[in-house]
């Protein structure tokens, strides 16, 4: 099998160079090259449209990741981008008090979302998941957390502690995603001083397989959240209007008390939510000061509105899962005719090929080359995270991709 040849990369690493003495690192957080293949992934972007991207050498993709979650539709979705552009042009989106739009958007979201009673509107998921963290503590009178997944890069949960005081993150205790043991044993001895269990209703753990809940899984965090009156939050940033318009929690028939919600809602446009029993978030009032200059902008308001209305008639969800479902299973039988040790966990919208741990670290070879074979073929996944389907990958994107796949592992499978 013919390696691809390596990508001509030169203007994205002339780019960093010149970024490493302007911004320390030269990009931020998982935007760095180590997150990808070093040498071979492109660094910045010039443009995108629908599933496709440009870099700034003018390499072309079909994407996968879908900006890390937040493109459901596709980039540069023209009536989105419309309505955005029309709300800034002839009404303005910046103001010293609230457009109303944050009635409409919260009304909506009740009908979507089992557990939306009320809403509060923020623009990042970490302003979300640490405001709904403020709320269970305010509402409960208590301090602990259990939480379970990725939860942004604020203080209480990044993983790297750099610039942390122990004292804003030593009452956060973590539990695995589907072991209910685990956080039985946590609960039986902080249950009664815990203000909330905050948790990825779906198992989407960072560099991992992804896994959906185990049988009884989810009831029985319920189950515990009850027993000691802790307010159960799901951190459907990721799984919200993309598993189901109201989350994995609609697709698994368990609600919790609280959600918090953003990426796909709005196609792009910054905008994050709290939103669940008007009991508990009326704590948000009462006793809380949640704001930021931002948070009343109504880019992200107009583009959720809009994005929410394509996602309903267009039927989007549904497109998304039936090719979906088709491709991972596509995938799946070209790994078994290549065994390689690569493995697809996830479902049709948001799936994961890894490569199996073995003691020499030849998966690490084979996960490297097989990535990088794709990004040269012009097909842009991440090896440490998984990928996306949106709205407008067509057949025909997906079926150049299963060639793109198949030839991948086969190369791995010759060189290894
Ligand atoms: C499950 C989950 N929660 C929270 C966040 C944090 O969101 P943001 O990056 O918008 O701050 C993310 C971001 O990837 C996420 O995936």
């Amino acid at each position: 099998m013919k390696e691809t040849p390596k990508l001509d990369i030169s203007k994205s690493l002339e780019a960093f160079e010149e970024a490493c003495k302007l911004v320390p690192g030269g990009v931020l957080g998982a935007r760095k090259p180590s997150d990808f293949i070093q040498g071979e992934y492109p660094i910045f972007l010039e443009s995108g449209k629908g599933c496709r991207l440009t870099d700034v050498d003018g390499n072309e993709f079909i994407d996968f990741m879908c900006g890390y979650g937040p493109i459901i539709l596709g980039y540069r979705e023209e009536e989105v981008d419309d309505a955005v552009c029309r709300q800034i042009k002839e009404k303005g989106f910046c103001f010293t008090l609230t457009q109303k739009y944050q009635n409409d958007l919260a009304k909506k979201l009740t009908e979507l979302v089992p557990c939306s009673e009320m809403s509060i509107f923020l623009k990042t998921g970490s302003d979300a998941t640490t405001a709904s963290i403020r709320i269970a503590r305010a509402y409960t009178g208590k301090i602990k957390i259990m939480r379970c997944g990725y939860h942004g890069w604020h203080d209480w949960c990044v993983e790297m502690k750099g610039g942390i005081p122990r004292k804003l993150y030593e009452d956060v205790f973590e539990f695995g995603y589907n072991n209910l043991d685990e956080l039985e044993k946590l609960m039986a001895i902080h249950g009664e001083e815990t203000a909330a269990i905050i948790m990825t209703p779906f198992g989407h753990p960072n560099h991992e397989e992804m896994q959906e809940p185990a049988p009884g899984f989810l009831e029985g965090v319920r189950g515990l959240a009850d027993k000691y009156g802790v307010v159960l939050i799901y951190d459907e940033i990721r799984t919200a209007f993309r598993l189901r318009m109201g989350g994995a929690q609609e697709l698994y028939g368990v609600t919790p008390d609280l959600t918090v919600l953003g990426k796909a809602i709005a196609n792009g446009y910054p905008i994050s939510v709290v939103t669940g029993k008007k009991e508990i978030m009326s704590a948000a009032a009462d006793r809380l000061f949640i704001s930021s200059t931002f948070f009343p902008n109504s880019e992200g308001f107009v583009a959720a509105l809009k994005t929410i209305e394509i996602l309903e008639r267009d039927k989007v969800l549904e497109n998304i899962w039936e090719k979906g479902n088709r491709f991972v299973q596509n995938i799946r039988v070209l790994l078994e005719k290549y065994p390689v040790g690569a493995e697809l966990t996830g479902v049709g919208p948001m799936f994961y090929i890894t490569f199996e741990r073995d003691e020499e670290g030849l998966y690490k070879k084979r996960r490297r080359d097989f990535y990088t074979q794709l990004i040269r073929k012009g097909f842009f996944f991440s090896p440490y995270h998984h990928a996306y389907i949106c709205y407008r990958h067509t057949e025909e994107d997906l079926n150049m991709t299963l060639t793109a796949i198949e030839e991948s592992l086969a190369y791995v499978q010759e060189k290894y």
